[in-house]
């Protein structure tokens, strides 16, 4: 039921898995491959003609994993430079994107440079977002090395800071010029941060791949061992999932909006404890809870397709209950949410069925109100 390999062909990156986000000029593949980290300079010598990179890590991540990426760029000519950011949301913030412009201007970048971006969803929102503005936009690459980034962010384009108030606010779309996932880095992933990765890829379970929702539920104890087979089967999987999404609505026009299951409540949970009490992926987690209750009290989805959802949720360790928060503070935070706005009106995306959602306009605030409300189904 998982996807089947795709090689390529002659080129360096041989043997390496390959799945292409097809969006005409700005297409680009997805190469997944454990053990691939090292052959990264032969890829982007085959692929990009660049002589100046500023690497964008952390300094947990550069310690990994930072001399393996220069080892591999200076063997082929790579000039780099590398810049650690705090560990932690408040690297997404205006502050870090100016000191990223300034090193850009103090290495003399061009329009022939490029950014990478080496760690999870923070550096890569941010590098992205950075690449995205700097000069009009410059090349940029994705190396997620947590599993939120390997199965989420570092696919489809979507960069950001965030506004104090709000969860990536300030951003653009820019797409990487390809996404290096080496499973192997997952390894050194600290266990909250693998269970908060989790609540990512069960939203691709629940929002469109039924199939990957079961593979979850039979698994959990393989999956939380840290097991790399299974591992790459959800990042393969997820990627083939993000991949389709994306090249049909880039701009989440329509159904791109799917991706966000969760997200409105979640975001503003992040927002009202100031991005620093949960982890994204919990915060997401209890926004399901939320939403999932929502769709039960509308009428849309079957309690027990809630029941099972808070059930795969727990078993990854992922909390569901909605925490001790002012209520007014998280409707205004959900108000300022930009995926709720559209045209003014209240939207969410609710579930009809493991594995199938919706958006759903015209929401009240009382709807909204008595499913955070509401405690369990
Ligand atoms: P993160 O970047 O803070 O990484 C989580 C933690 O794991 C950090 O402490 C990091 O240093 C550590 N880490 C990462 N990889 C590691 C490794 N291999 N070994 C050891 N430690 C490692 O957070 P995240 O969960 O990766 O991403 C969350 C962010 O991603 C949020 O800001 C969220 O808004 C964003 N996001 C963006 C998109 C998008 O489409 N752009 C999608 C989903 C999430
Ligand atoms: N993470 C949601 C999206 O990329 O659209």
């Amino acid at each position: 039921m998982l996807p089947e390999k795709h090689f390529l062909g002659k080129q360096k990156a041989e043997k390496l898995l390959q799945i292409r986000v097809e969006l005409k000029k700005n297409s680009y593949p997805l190469y997944i491959e454990q053990g691939s980290l090292s052959r990264l300079g032969d890829i982007l010598k085959g692929r990009q003609a660049l002589s100046k990179v500023v690497l964008v890590t952390n300094s947990v991540i550069n310690d990994l994993y930072g001399d393996t990426v220069r080892e591999s760029l200076q063997a082929v000519g790579v000039e780099i430079k590398t810049v650690e950011v705090p560990d932690g949301e408040e690297a997404k913030s205006l502050e870090w994107l100016g000191k990223l412009f300034d090193v850009f201007v103090e290495f003399r970048m061009t329009r022939q440079s490029g950014v990478i971006a080496l760690g999870g969803g923070v550096v890569g929102d941010l590098a992205g977002f950075a690449a995205a503005t700097f000069m009009r936009g410059v090349s940029f690459v994705q190396i997620p090395t947590s599993l939120i980034a390997q199965v989420d962010s570092s696919v489809g384009g979507k960069t950001a800071i965030n506004h104090p108030r709000g969860k990536n606010l300030i951003g653009a779309f820019h797409q990487p010029k390809f996404v290096l996932i080496d499973v192997d880095m997952l390894k050194t992933l600290p266990e909250r941060e693998l269970k908060s990765g989790m609540a990512e890829v069960i939203k691709h379970g629940l929002v469109m791949d039924s199939g990957l929702f079961e593979y979850m539920e039979n698994n959990v104890a393989k999956i939380l061992s840290f097991d790399l087979q299974s591992l790459e089967q959800l990042v393969s999987r997820s990627c083939k999932n993000k991949a389709t999404i994306v090249e049909k609505d880039e701009r989440e026009q329509n159904m791109r909006a799917i991706l966000n299951y969760g997200h409105t409540i979640g975001h503003s949970i992040e927002a009202v404890t100031g991005f620093s009490v949960f982890r994204h992926g919990e915060a997401i987690a209890i926004g399901m809870a939320v939403v999932s209750r929502l769709a039960v009290n509308m009428g849309l989805l079957d309690k027990d397709c809630a029941i099972r959802q808070n059930r795969l949720l727990a078993d990854y360790g992922l909390p569901t209950a909605f925490p001790d928060l002012d209520i007014d503070e998280i409707m205004d935070a959900v108000h300022l949410d930009k995926k709720i706005r559209s045209g003014g009106k209240p939207r969410f995306v609710l579930l009809n069925d493991i594995g199938k959602a919706g958006v759903v306009e015209d929401i009240t605030d009382d709807q909204i109100r008595e499913a955070i409300l509401g405690g369990g189904l």
